[in-house]
């Protein structure tokens, strides 16, 4: 066992740390660089204890047992990022030096969280980073996360990975065969030179480009590729990405870009508005609009009128869709986040090494999730910028 599961953990002590909002959490943490070693497969078993399993799969009971916020929004949706190390220094993203880097948890220690939301009625799990794909152990991952079965759907785990897909080509069919589903991939142009001067990766195109093809090959749904407009750098491609959209039989996603860089660069004029990206896609061919595929879903689809080619478009700014959220993040090195704009984190991973159970924690969860952020405030007077940045949080 990684962590006992303790009866002798004074109730006291787990108060503290319940202490809601979290204080900051970074000084209080006792936690030794974790190794990043991949675990063998009869270690990861035996963590993936039979109580919170065998509850989730037999449960029957109210509804209302899901997780839910102090809104009443059920918390479905669970990003776990395994790293916030990256290959790429994307110039929306990164400052292009060092910068800080949060400490990477065990891999048992990231599955016991994942088990615990399961049981708690998580139905998808994705996993991010930084870079996933760069941290050692995560098909091992991947692997025991396929075996969890959610609490209140008959419907399999839905288990996805964003990535920036430098290193997908080779993993592909790897990832498909440990149980990953689906892969969104991050892709900011279409035309080479300008990539690399997102990415500030020589070459990077070719590799991301290989990367999606190779994931289609392997069998892992219609990739997903997202793509952050930032006026100036590369909204000249919209029109490009419709092409690739229909030519490489992928969904294009135009993201806005939100004030979660490491750097200051956000300013409202750098955003490129969901209505303008829809007036330059007409130009290109008559739009037809999708339907949802659920009501939490942040992104308006489209098609165009032949039928070929997917965009959709997640206006965050401009267009919050905060009311529907049904997300919680754990941050690679262990805490729990309501929300991508949150002022604090809350500390998981503390909690888990002063001994709690399952019990214990589900408790501490239920109770921090009540506070989670109604909306964001994202261009109104008095926003602060999230005590992370995107990389250190987790996409
Ligand atoms: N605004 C919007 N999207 C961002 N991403 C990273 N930083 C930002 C930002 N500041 C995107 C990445 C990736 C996803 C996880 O979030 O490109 O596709
Ligand atoms: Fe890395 Fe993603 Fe940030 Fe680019 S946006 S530097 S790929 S974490």
């Amino acid at each position: 066992m990684a962590f006992p599961q303790s009866s002798t953990v004074h109730r006291k002590d787990l108060e503290e740390v319940a202490e809601i909002p979290s204080p900051g959490c970074r000084a209080d943490l006792p936690l030794e660089a974790a190794p990043a070693e991949p675990l063998a497969a009869p270690r990861l078993r035996s963590i993936l204890s039979a109580e919170t399993v065998g509850l989730a799969k037999n449960f029957s009971g109210p509804d209302d047992l899901r997780l839910r916020d102090g809104h009443g929004r059920a918390l479905t949706d669970l990003r776990l990022s395994v790293t916030d190390r990256c290959n790429y220094r994307c110039v929306y993203c990164r400052t292009g030096s060092e910068g800080a880097q949060f400490t990477e948890l065990p891999i048992d220690s990231y599955l016991r969280m994942v088990r615990v939301f399961v049981s708690l009625g998580v139905e998808k799990v994705r996993l991010t980073g930084g870079e996933p794909l760069l941290r050692h152990g995560l098909l091992d991952l991947i692997r025991e996360i396929a075996r969890l079965r959610p609490a209140f759907s008959s419907a399999p785990l839905d288990i996805a990975i964003t990535s920036n897909g430098h290193l997908l080509a080779a993993m592909a069919k790897d990832l498909k065969r440990a149980g990953l589903n689906r892969i969104t991939v991050s892709m900011d142009a279409v035309d080479a030179e300008t990539f690399s001067r997102i990415t500030r990766i020589p070459k990077s195109f070719e590799r991301v480009r290989d990367g999606i093809r190779a994931a289609q090959d392997a069998g892992l749904g219609t990739v997903k590729v997202n793509c952050v407009l930032l006026r100036g750098f590369n909204d000249s491609q919209i029109e490009a990405f419709a092409e690739f959209s229909r030519r490489e039989q992928v969904i294009v996603r135009f993201i806005e870009f939100m004030p979660l860089e490491e750097g200051r660069s956000w300013s409202r004029e750098m955003v490129v508005p969901m209505r303008e990206i829809l007036t330059r896609l007409s130009a290109v061919r008559p739009l037809v609009a999708l339907p949802a595929n659920h009501a939490s879903e942040t992104a308006r689809r489209f098609t165009f009128d032949d039928g070929l080619g997917e965009i959709g478009i997640i206006a965050p700014v401009s267009e919050a869709f905060c009311g529907h959220c049904s997300r919680v993040r754990i941050t690679s090195d262990g805490k729990l986040r309501t929300c991508l704009f949150s002022q604090s984190d809350h500390d998981l991973i503390g909690l888990m090494l002063r001994g709690a159970t399952d019990d214990e924690m589900i408790s501490w969860i239920r109770r921090v999730v009540q506070w989670k952020e109604a909306r964001h405030h994202i261009g109104e007077p008095g926003f602060l910028k999230p005590s992370r940045s995107m990389v250190h949080i987790g996409g």
